[in-house]
């Protein structure tokens, strides 16, 4: 059978480091604040004129690179985002002409926090049925032009920033030994849409501002990461103790340790980025596995769960042996 294989990993991530302190001069809130309730330090935040398909492209180089890939080699691009550059064309086409990729196809897929969840899955489908033998997928988000940056509530905890990650078909036995994509799980549930939305659009004619309840998203992501997590690796024939490490959306810490808890998992088998990149919505997955990547955490053969909610809601996760 045919197996979505990681060839290759990359990130990008603007040069602007804003830490929690410099929101003390214009809000009131505190770097002790934001670390307690978050475990967010600092995030990078995008330049004047930086678009999200500039850190898209800039993560796919690195990840080409990493592969020793040309865009030429590639069939198609998946870009999860929900800060497009424009309302259209997607930004997966920009990148793809920025990376200087002229044939294949290209196209955006909007799931939030969970977009790289969405997107692995949807470029596994493309690969089992050989519809495309490499995808480039990449997260990438500018969330620092959808925050309303006088609601302390909420702009302190989001970032900039895109990963990358290129997927290759390769024949393999079927075994959950397998390098590549073990399972995939997704779930939404539209009834939920008042608890994370962003209030504009092209229906207000305003690009507007994101919005949250910020205990009730907290309640349904403790409920629901570790409850996804567990279906996909049962999908794939394995459970908890098989993981060696849980690569989780890097929205708050105190989400991804409860989660961690609920698989029976200690810290050290969870790759944080979350301190240093806040959350960078559809980003902070690939961005996560691109830093633990280049850590030494993760190597080839080991067992990777991610896992991601964000509004929709919409939430799953991907099981790969890397
Ligand atoms: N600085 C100081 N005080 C603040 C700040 C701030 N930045 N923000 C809120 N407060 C205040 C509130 O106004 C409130 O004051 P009050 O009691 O006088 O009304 C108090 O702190 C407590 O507020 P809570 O909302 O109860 O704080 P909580 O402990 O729930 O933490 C937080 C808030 C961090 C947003 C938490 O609910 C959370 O992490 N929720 C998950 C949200 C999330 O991660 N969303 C990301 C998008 S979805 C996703 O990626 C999963």
């Amino acid at each position: 059978m045919t197996r979505a294989v990681v060839r290759g990993v990359g990130h990008y991530l603007p040069e602007r480091v804003m830490e929690n302190s410099e929101f003390e001069s214009f809000l009131e809130t505190s770097d002790d604040w934001i670390r307690s309730r978050s475990g967010i330090e600092r995030r990078h935040i995008a330049a004047e004129g930086e678009a999200t398909s500039d850190l898209a492209a800039n993560a796919a180089r690195n990840a080409l690179a990493m592969a020793r890939l040309d865009a030429s080699d590639l069939d198609a691009i998946i870009v999860a985002t929900s800060t497009p550059d424009l309302t259209f064309p997607s930004a997966a086409t920009m990148v793809q002409h920025k990376i200087g990729m002229t044939g294949g196809f290209a196209f955006d897929v909007q799931a939030v926090c969970a977009g790289f969840v969405f997107a692995m899955a949807n470029a596994n489908a493309l690969i089992i049925s050989g519809q495309a033998k490499r995808v480039l997928v990449i997260g990438a988000e500018t969330f620092s032009r959808i925050l309303d940056w006088t609601d302390r509530t909420t702009c302190v905890l989001f970032g900039d920033g895109a990963g990358a990650v290129i997927l290759e078909a390769v024949e393999s036995t079927g075994d959950k030994t397998d390098r590549g994509i073990l399972a995939t799980d997704l779930n939404s549930d539209g009834s939920q849409r008042e608890i994370l939305y962003v209030d504009g659009g092209v229906t207000t004619g305003t690009t507007g501002h994101l919005r949250m309840e910020g205990r009730e998203v907290f309640r349904h992501a403790v409920e629901k990461l570790a409850s996804t997590a567990h279906t996909a690796l049962g999908k794939a024939g394995l459970d908890d103790s098989d993981v060696d490490w849980i690569v989780p959306h890097q929205a708050n810490l105190r989400i991804i340790t409860a989660t961690a808890r609920k698989m029976g998992l200690p810290m050290e088998n969870v790759v944080l980025t979350v301190q240093d990149h806040g959350n960078t919505s559809a980003a902070s997955i690939p961005l996560a596995l691109s830093v633990g990547y280049e850590r030494g955490q993760i190597k080839e053969g080991d067992l990777l769960v991610t896992e991601a909610i964000g509004g929709g809601l919409a939430w799953g996760s991907v099981v790969l042996r890397w």
